[in-house]
């Protein structure tokens, strides 16, 4: 194989995903079968996405703290505009223009005006193949997607000397913004079937100072949008959509990622509306309509016994609708580490099989073997949570760790009431401790109160 970018990088990337593939596989696999027992059993939950390898090639470089500058309007006046049919991109829908963005981007990058504005106009559809656009960059890049972007279709037509496992990656770059009106349409229809799904859509790493705003995205062959150790991520009115029975095609996920903010978007898809790995800090979500889909998730966190640090996540006014779950947080049996700062109010839930779910026993076999450590989930906080749920499940579920039980959970005005009919389900909990500050419906009588003797003094659960 040949790589014309990064080769290590690169070659990180193909073994990475080679893997993912595999654990793909071996998740297709094991979610119908999970599926079947969820329905029969109705309390464990559904799988969302493979477990994750120990990833990242390489610690990314401390960045500079900046500050996401969404102002869309800033380089009306630059000279520094490319637009890429100047480079010979065509945008028929079936001429492969990834040759074409290759050149827009390096002259972009390498342009000396503070904002470079690579367009992508209105009215075409441009195919291109796998690539990864490096940086960094002379000045701020703007890719202004205003037409269509998409991979060419399907595995049969994916060339054979590509990376399957990637499509658009934004590496090592300092300043970005994504935005327009246009469409990114990941065709992923002819992937979803197959037991391996390489590729995730679009993948910003080692970045910082980025924006994402205005654009509609669907049907990504997996993930839509993933950030990996990344910095200062701003996501601004963006439209994901992917049919509620597509697999693994979770709308955005983060991971080693801090300060990011998303907010006014509309999601549906088949997994999680935003998933939040391992090693995410200062995590703002608001305004977000999310559903059909699997809700939005913590974790999962601690799997082959990793260490993983989430702390200060806000998750605020926003609708969760015809979905698996609501707000949950997952972790494995086995690692070391803290989700902790987490707040969730004001969020409307309308039809939710499980609305409020902490569920520190997440397996996707059934056999995961029964372990004595576990990520602490403490400092949670439940607010104004209203609506309906299904009653296959309980409202609320806080399944903790026998031996790092839940601590500080605050619930205040909860109410949810059945979708249909009139049973009312009791909440569950178990190793839970926390208090009501106000009552809810239905009421929770069965947490623990105060706090659980020995679990804080661990140091492996500091973060
Ligand atoms: C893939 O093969 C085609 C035609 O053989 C060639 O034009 C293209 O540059 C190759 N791409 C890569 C990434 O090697
Ligand atoms: C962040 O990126 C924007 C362009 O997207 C740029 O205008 C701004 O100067 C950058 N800020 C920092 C601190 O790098
Ligand atoms: C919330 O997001 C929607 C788009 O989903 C937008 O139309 C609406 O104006 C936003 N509300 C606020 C208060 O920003
Ligand atoms: C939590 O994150 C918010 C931004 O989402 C930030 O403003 C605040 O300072 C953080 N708080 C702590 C204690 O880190
Ligand atoms: C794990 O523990 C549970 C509850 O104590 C028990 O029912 C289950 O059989 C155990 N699983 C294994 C694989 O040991
Ligand atoms: C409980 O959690 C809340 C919210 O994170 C926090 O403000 C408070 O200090 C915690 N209480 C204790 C006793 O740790």
């Amino acid at each position: 194989m040949k790589y014309s970018h990064i080769s290590p990088l690169a070659f990180s990337i193909f073994f990475v995903s080679l893997f993912l593939c595999i654990q793909a596989r071996h998740h297709h696999i094991t979610k119908h079968k999970h599926t079947r027992s969820h329905i029969s059993s109705g309390i464990s939950v559904p799988p969302s996405f493979p477990p994750e390898p120990a990833d990242p090639p390489s610690e990314p470089a401390d960045p500079p703290a900046v500050a996401p500058s969404p102002s869309p309007d800033n380089y009306d006046n630059a000279n520094g505009v490319f637009d890429v049919r100047t480079f010979g991109a065509i945008g028929d829908g079936l001429t492969d223009d990834t040759e074409a963005f290759k050149m827009a981007w390096d002259t972009a990058c390498q342009s000396e005006s503070p904002v470079n504005v690579i367009r992508v106009p209105r009215g075409f559809s441009f195919v291109i193949q796998s690539t990864i656009f490096t940086g960094p960059c002379q000045g701020a890049l703007v890719l202004k997607v205003d037409g269509t972007l998409m991979p060419p279709d399907g595995p049969e037509s994916w060339p054979k000397n590509t990376s399957r496992h990637q499509w658009l990656v934004f590496y090592r770059i300092n300043g970005m913004s994504l935005e327009g009106g246009g469409l990114i349409d990941g065709r992923g229809e002819k992937w979803w079937d197959l037991p391996c799904k390489p590729h995730k859509a679009i993948r910003f790493f080692m970045s910082s100072n980025l924006t994402v705003q205005g654009l509609s995205i669907k049907n990504s062959p997996q993930f839509h949008f993933r950030f990996d150790a990344c910095k200062s991520v701003h996501v601004e009115s963006i439209s994901i959509t992917a049919p509620a029975l597509s697999p693994n095609t979770d709308g955005i996920h983060i991971e080693n990622t801090n300060d990011v903010k998303i907010y006014n978007s509309v999601i549906s898809n088949g997994d999680d509306c935003i998933s939040i790995g391992s090693g995410c800090h200062e995590v703002d979500i608001k305004n977000m309509t999310c559903g059909p889909g699997h809700g939005i998730s913590i974790g999962s966190l601690g799997n082959h016994n990793s260490r993983a640090c989430v702390s200060n996540i806000t998750v605020r006014d926003s609708v969760i609708k015809m979905s698996d779950n609501g707000v949950r947080i997952k972790t494995w049996q086995g690692g070391s580490g803290a989700v902790s700062g987490v707040t969730f109010s004001n969020i409307h839930m309308d039809s939710v099989r499980n609305p409020i779910i902490i569920d520190q026993f997440y397996c996707l076999t059934k056999d995961c073997s029964n372990k004595t450590s576990a990520v602490l989930v403490s400092d949670i906080v439940y607010t104004n949570i209203k609506g309906t749920y299904d009653v296959r499940s309980p409202p609320m579920r806080f399944a903790c760790s026998d031996s790092f039980p839940c601590t500080n959970l605050t619930l205040s005005d909860i109410e949810l009431l059945p979708a249909k009919g009139d049973i009312v389900r009791d909440p569950f909990c178990w190793k839970a401790y926390g208090d009501l500050q106000k009552l809810t419906i239905p009421p929770v009588s069965c947490l623990l109160e105060g706090t659980p003797q020995s679990t804080s003094d661990n140091n492996i659960y500091h973060c």
